[in-house]
């Protein structure tokens, strides 16, 4: 999402085809999570998404703490890809330790911990490490929720509630089903790369088709991400212990003009942050 969003901000975005894949109800796509090392590493090889120092993107995704979580001191922040918005935190105050699977986007989160004192890189699967006990006033998870099925989403938000202080706050950012489905069929591409989105309407997920043009679409990697509408994270969230405490809508990319608009509302964005916090019982 971030990608396309930097795209369509620089004028790189290209739409080569823009033509609606034909829909197979009976598509089941990949609920499995064993492609994400793989996929977000070519991703990241092909555009250098997780390298870099943390701009202006990245310090408002990072201001939404502050809005979000106002009492937010300590801040676990969940697949920080290249640690930028973990690093921006760290700038604005916050205690952040961040946790990454892929090396690449790894090595980069720990160059910019080199010079920030309150930031601290674990290399790790989130659905495995372990923290020692520790908890933190805010989890948050930008621009990737949704990986595996919804079991797994629960799985995650049971460990998240584990790590969070009593009055912590969970935010992430949940991709719209009704964006994801009249994006499907657009195209781009960045330097060499090439992608395509698609939507599988059955199991309510983007996805995301990245190749090469030196390997061609035979070796494209593909990535899938569940879309919840906030009726339906809260229904996830209740299944783990969380309640839904207030949703910020995100932008959306207008594919014509190839723009990305910041703002929008909540019925035409690609994703909203969410604010959750563990059920009063
Ligand atoms: C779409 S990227 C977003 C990165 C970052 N949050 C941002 O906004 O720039 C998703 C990230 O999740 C990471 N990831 C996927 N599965 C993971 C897991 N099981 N544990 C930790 N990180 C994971 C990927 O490696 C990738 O860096």
């Amino acid at each position: 999402m971030r990608l396309t969003a930097r795209l369509a901000c620089s004028g790189e975005m290209q739409q080569p085809g823009g033509q609606l894949a034909p829909e197979d109800p009976c598509r089941t796509n990949n609920l499995r999570m064993d492609w994400a090392a793989s996929f977000y590493d070519r991703q990241g090889s092909w555009t250098g998404l997780y390298v870099g120092d943390p701009d202006d993107y990245y310090q408002a995704q990072a201001a939404r703490i502050a809005r979000l979580a106002p009492s937010a001191r300590t801040v676990l922040e969940l697949a920080a890809g290249g640690g930028q918005a973990a690093a921006a935190a760290a700038d604005q105050g916050h205690l952040v330790t961040a946790i990454e699977l892929v090396d690449r986007a790894a090595r980069n989160a720990e160059r910019l911990a080199e010079t920030r004192p309150d930031l601290t890189i674990i290399q790790a699967d989130m659905y495995e490490v372990d923290l020692g006990g520790n908890r933190f006033d805010a989890v948050v998870y930008w621009d990737g929720f949704g990986l595996g099925s919804d079991a797994d989403q629960i799985v995650l938000l049971k460990r998240i509630t584990s790590w969070l202080q009593a009055d912590g706050r969970l935010l992430l950012d949940a991709y719209t089903p009704w964006y994801w489905a009249a994006a499907a069929g657009q195209e781009s591409v960045y330097g060499r790369a090439h992608s395509r989105y698609d939507f599988d309407a059955r199991g309510c997920r983007m996805l995301d088709r990245w190749w090469h043009e030196d390997s061609g679409e035979d070796e494209a990697v593909e990535q899938s991400l569940r879309c919840y509408s906030p009726a339906d994270l809260a229904l996830l969230a209740g299944a783990a212990g969380l309640e839904v405490l207030a949703v910020e809508p995100g932008g959306a990319v207008d594919y014509d003009a190839g723009t990305y608009e910041p703002e929008v509302p909540l019925r035409s964005a690609m994703s909203y942050a969410a604010a959750l916090a563990p059920a009063e019982h």
